[in-house]
């Protein structure tokens, strides 16, 4: 295989989609995609923007939720893209404008948290309530690094192996952000030692198969 050196832009390799939703000083909601999301047992390191109306309110008030879209709500998600919860938009956003109600602007839909105040997004197969433990700089000092300690997991029954705590990975895909561009899961291609679904417990065909 042969390799040239490349400087691009951003190193979005192909990470899941997340929409966070947190709380305005006012007590709407702010919803806002992000894609550099990680997670580290039971915490979801983040990473944002400073500027964003998403970093303001975690500083502030930490409750948040963590909604994983599936690949068919690539346009929600995209038309939520030029869109800040912030105003006046900051100098670092000259292609966002200002939109108090993203929900509606998505063509998505709020449905009440058990433990946080921010809602989660009913149309969303996998959701998270969390609640940001650490909000520290980057170590570029460009960005915003959070530490949130998932509270509670919302899992669609059907993506979800009857009679168990597990997420079946035949029935769910996330929506992938691969160099910016919208992408769902490809065919199953094997499952680790250490899965606890392998395909016996899969009541449903792999995807594509
Ligand atoms: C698919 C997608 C992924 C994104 N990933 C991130 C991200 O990981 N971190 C970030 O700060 N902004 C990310 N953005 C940009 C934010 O959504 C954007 O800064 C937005 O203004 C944040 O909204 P807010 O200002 O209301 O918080 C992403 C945008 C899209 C559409």
């Amino acid at each position: 295989m042969e390799h040239v050196t490349i400087t691009p832009s951003i190193l979005y390799v192909g990470t899941p989609v997340a929409l966070l939703v947190t709380e305005n000083p006012d007590g709407t909601a702010n919803l806002a995609p992000m894609s550099s999301a990680w997670a580290l047992g039971q915490v979801v390191v983040l990473g944002l923007g400073p500027e964003g109306q998403t970093a303001v309110n975690l500083a502030v008030r930490p409750e948040l939720t963590i909604n994983f879209p599936s690949p068919d709500l690539w346009p929600e998600v995209e038309r939520l893209a030029p869109l800040t919860g912030r105003d006046p938009v900051p100098s670092s956003k000259p292609r966002h404008r200002y939109e108090p109600d993203k929900f509606a602007a998505a063509g998505l839909t709020p449905a009440p948290s058990g433990r946080v105040r921010p809602p989660v997004v009913a149309e969303c197969p996998v959701r998270f309530e969390a609640t940001a433990a650490a909000v520290r700089p980057d170590a570029g000092g460009e960005f915003v690094v959070i530490e949130a300690r998932v509270l509670r997991v919302h899992a669609a029954t059907d993506v979800v192996v009857p009679g168990t705590q597990h997420v079946d990975p035949a029935r769910w895909s996330p929506l992938i952000y691969n160099f910016r561009h919208y992408f769902g899961l490809g065919d199953e291609l094997g499952h680790s030692f250490r899965s606890e679904t392998p395909r016996v417990w899969a009541s449903a065909p792999s995807k594509g198969l």
